[in-house]
């Protein structure tokens, strides 16, 4: 099984779903609203714990009602909460409006996670027992600095989602093995629009770059292994929040098990498709066997 860490955020996402998002000044109605286990740490954990992970996270959760939702939340996906501190104060809360085509808008308030600026010796031997450690940005850089440094110590592979998207330290990209970034991430880190240009930047970075296209799909490109598309599944999205935390998350776990990368992104690529067709961040993500079936009916369907 792949053993994987995560370091990242754990947010209560408070989802109002609305026909349209207003814009600024506007008042809406929408017609409901959730509380939905989310947080782009949080998420790729159980992206990956649910797709056949062995996975441990590390983080905080606040004192109040929704940190003890968030942490029962991880663990009823199978993943471990030993390194998920209990700080006083808040949890952390994503605002989220979903409208009818599945697009959202997010603001984030860190709540616990701003906390996460250093690590325990607890947390470093989590990320030391690892295969590869999931990273985001959505805790202090501090904190994710040191958890790729103590991975590149230990030989553990560092997945790095520069989302939410800033300007990053060197050497964080220098500790990266594999970066997956979105378009738009993509672009800000670059200046660059085109996602090939982009990927080519990029690698003067890092070794491995996966841009994620959302219904387009994703570009892969390596220094070693040049460039390779993979078509997104056609399906009809009711809301995509999380779907990038899903596809990181099963594709870890396939790496993890040394499947090649064309096949890993385009299991990947069931998981996040299965994901964007239910609503929610943590909620909507696949368990193994349904991903596996997804992505064998498309393997079926491109051979006939
Ligand atoms: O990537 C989706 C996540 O972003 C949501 O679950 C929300 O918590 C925000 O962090």
């Amino acid at each position: 099984m792949t053993r994987i860490a995560v370091l990242g955020s754990t947010n209560m996402d408070l989802v109002a779903y609305v026909s349209k998002a207003p814009g600024r000044g506007e008042t809406v109605t929408g017609h409901e609203f959730r509380t939905i286990p989310g947080g782009k740490g949080a998420n790729q954990a159980v992206a990956a714990a649910r797709a056949g992970g062995t996975v441990s996270m590390i983080g905080a959760v606040g004192v109040d009602a929704f940190g003890s939702r968030l942490r029962a939340a991880l663990e009823q996906s199978g993943v471990d909460t030993g390194a998920l501190r209990t700080i006083e104060g808040p949890s952390g809360t994503a605002h989220i409006v979903v409208d009818d085509e599945g697009g959202n808008a997010i603001v984030v308030i860190p709540g616990a996670n701003g906390t996460v600026t250093t690590l325990t010796d607890d947390d470093e031997a989590v990320i030391a027992r690892a295969d590869l450690l999931l990273l985001q940005l959505e805790s202090p850089l501090e904190g994710v600095v040191s958890a790729a440094d103590v991975a590149r110590r230990h030989g553990v592979r560092v997945v790095l989602t520069p989302s939410p998207a800033q300007a990053l330290p060197a050497g964080l990209l220098a500790a990266t093995d594999l970066l997956v970034p979105n378009e738009h991430e993509a672009a800000a880190l670059t200046g660059i629009t085109e996602p090939y240009e982009a990927a080519e930047a990029l690698l003067e970075q890092v070794p491995e770059v996966v841009i994620t296209l959302g219904s387009a799909g994703s570009l892969y490109a390596s220094r070693d292994a040049g460039k390779i598309m993979v078509p997104a599944q056609r399906v009809t999205a009711v809301d995509s929040t999380g779907a990038g935390d899903t596809f990181v998350g099963a594709l870890s776990v396939a790496l993890g098990e040394g499947r090649p990368m064309p096949e890993a992104l385009a299991w990947a690529s069931s998981a996040a498709a299965l994901s964007v067709q239910r609503s929610g961040a943590s909620t909507a993500m696949p368990y193994r066997i349904e991903i596996d079936e997804l992505a064998e009916q498309e393997k079926q369907r491109k051979h006939l």
